[in-house]
């Protein structure tokens, strides 16, 4: 191995996500970022395409972010939630069931986005009990669909496609169905609550945009399809915008879209403009309303230790003062147009099965990548930081990405996928 010493020291150590270690290449040193570039430890730079999974939205080190978390850091990085509060969680919670529409106005503070997905499901089946009813055990959730990597959102992923197929049979069972995009699948879905809907606890789903499962998207007819669904069949609707949040399809929240409320949503990622983890979960006054009762145990026993910590959410009200102040959603605008325009070339190279683009993602699919590990190699020979998975290769770059990088960051695909994929 080469590198600086602390490399070749720890990385004997280290267990890293969704790798094979046996066989994988190892990774790359980084040693600092700063808005769309991250410099490696051998002096190289990277345009970032993917702006970290998705979750840097105002490019790295914004200089508010930064003085936020500074001036956090030496008031209070960390004090806990339980007994008692404090203003950078109360003043996010505020501003988030503004920004948030209908009555969305309950938040629950966690770290991670599985767990704020695990925390909605804990909620809809726990809002059925307190209700009295206790058969409502199961989700309707999609194919194409990721919720996270946690032993209850690997369950509501797309048992095939998704990377948790080994665990078939040890999962919890609910059901994994198309989404209802068209006659044929919307009907198989009204039959299925026919038949099951007093099992269900809630329809989950990613709206727009199923990301992890292959940036696969969908109408906001099809959202309105299930929030009518759930309204008819008396279950819950939970949107999962933890990847979709915050602009990234192109309105603040991609549910505006299709004009519907849900009745809880999990949020993530660029929650705190991809600086610190953070995560919240946030309910209608409904859903609260159950949870309210002279029984202890009809409350929400749930509290992670690092539940809204101060200098996340100091960060996090940080990044909702640049989507006031700074035209972040004009910016997505002017990246969807530059990519439709860039990323179309790509549609007539060989192995290209489609070209797609909303918000700021773009996507090009192929028909199948044969050696991902080569294509992710010339990527960065290229001198950008792009991620193909699966076989897809995609950008979702942060909103300041400029003309000229998300230039070069196109051009490297154009380039690459030229080569044999
Ligand atoms: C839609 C969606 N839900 C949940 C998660 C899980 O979030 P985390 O990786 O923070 O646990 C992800 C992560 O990619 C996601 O895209």
């Amino acid at each position: 191995m080469t590198g600086p010493d602390w490399f070749d020291a720890g990385l004997p150590h280290i267990w890293l996500p969704y790798t094979q270690m046996q066989t994988a290449s190892p990774p790359i040193p980084a040693i600092a970022t700063g808005g769309c570039r991250i410099s490696l430890a051998d002096g190289r730079e990277l345009v970032d395409g993917i702006a970290s999974w998705w979750t840097a939205c105002h490019g790295y080190n914004h200089p508010h972010i930064r003085q936020a978390a500074i001036d956090q850091l030496a008031r209070m990085p960390h004090v806990m939630f339980g007994g008692l509060v404090h203003e950078p969680a109360l003043r996010l919670a505020r501003r988030l069931a503004d920004l948030l529409p209908g009555d969305l106005e309950r938040v629950f503070f966690s770290d991670s986005g599985s767990v704020a997905v695990e925390v909605a499901i804990k909620m809809a089946m726990q809002y059925w009990l307190n209700r009295g009813q206790s058969g409502r055990t199961r989700l309707v959730a999609f194919r194409g669909g990721y919720h996270g990597d946690t032993l209850a959102t690997m369950a509501v992923c797309d048992p095939e496609e998704g990377m948790h197929s080994l665990f078939a049979g040890i999962l919890p069972q609910h059901f994994i169905t198309d989404l209802p995009r068209d006659d044929h699948t919307t009907a198989a879905l009204e039959r299925l609550m026919e038949t099951e809907g007093q099992n269900v606890a809630a329809i989950l789903v990613e709206p727009l945009v199923q990301g992890a499962g292959g940036m696969l998207f969908h109408d906001p007819a099809t959202l309105r399809r299930l929030r009518d669904i759930a309204d008819r069949h008396g279950v819950l609707l939970i949107l999962d915008e933890i990847f979709t949040g915050f602009g990234r399809t192109g309105t603040m929240f991609a549910c505006q879209q299709a004009d519907i409320v849900p009745d809880i949503v999990t949020l993530s990622k660029a929650l705190s403009g991809g600086t610190v983890p953070l995560a919240a979960t946030v309910a209608r006054a409904h859903i609260f309303a159950a949870f309210l009762s002279d029984d202890p145990m009809h409350a929400l026993m749930h509290g992670p230790t690092f539940m809204a910590n101060p200098l996340a959410c100091a960060c996090a009200n940080a990044s909702l003062d640049l989507f006031e102040r700074e035209p972040r959603l004009d910016q997505v605008a002017a990246i969807e147009e530059q990519m439709r325009d860039e990323l179309e070339a790509c549609r007539y190279l060989p192995a290209v099965r489609d070209v797609r683009v909303m918000g700021a993602i773009g996507v090009v699919e192929l028909d199948r990548i044969n050696d991902i590990n080569r294509l992710k190699t010339r990527l960065v020979e290229q001198g950008v930081w792009v991620r193909p998975f699966r076989s897809i290769v995609y950008l979702t770059p942060a909103f300041t990405v400029t003309n000229a990088e998300l230039a070069r960051l196109t051009g490297a695909i154009r380039t690459v996928l030229a080569e044999a994929p």
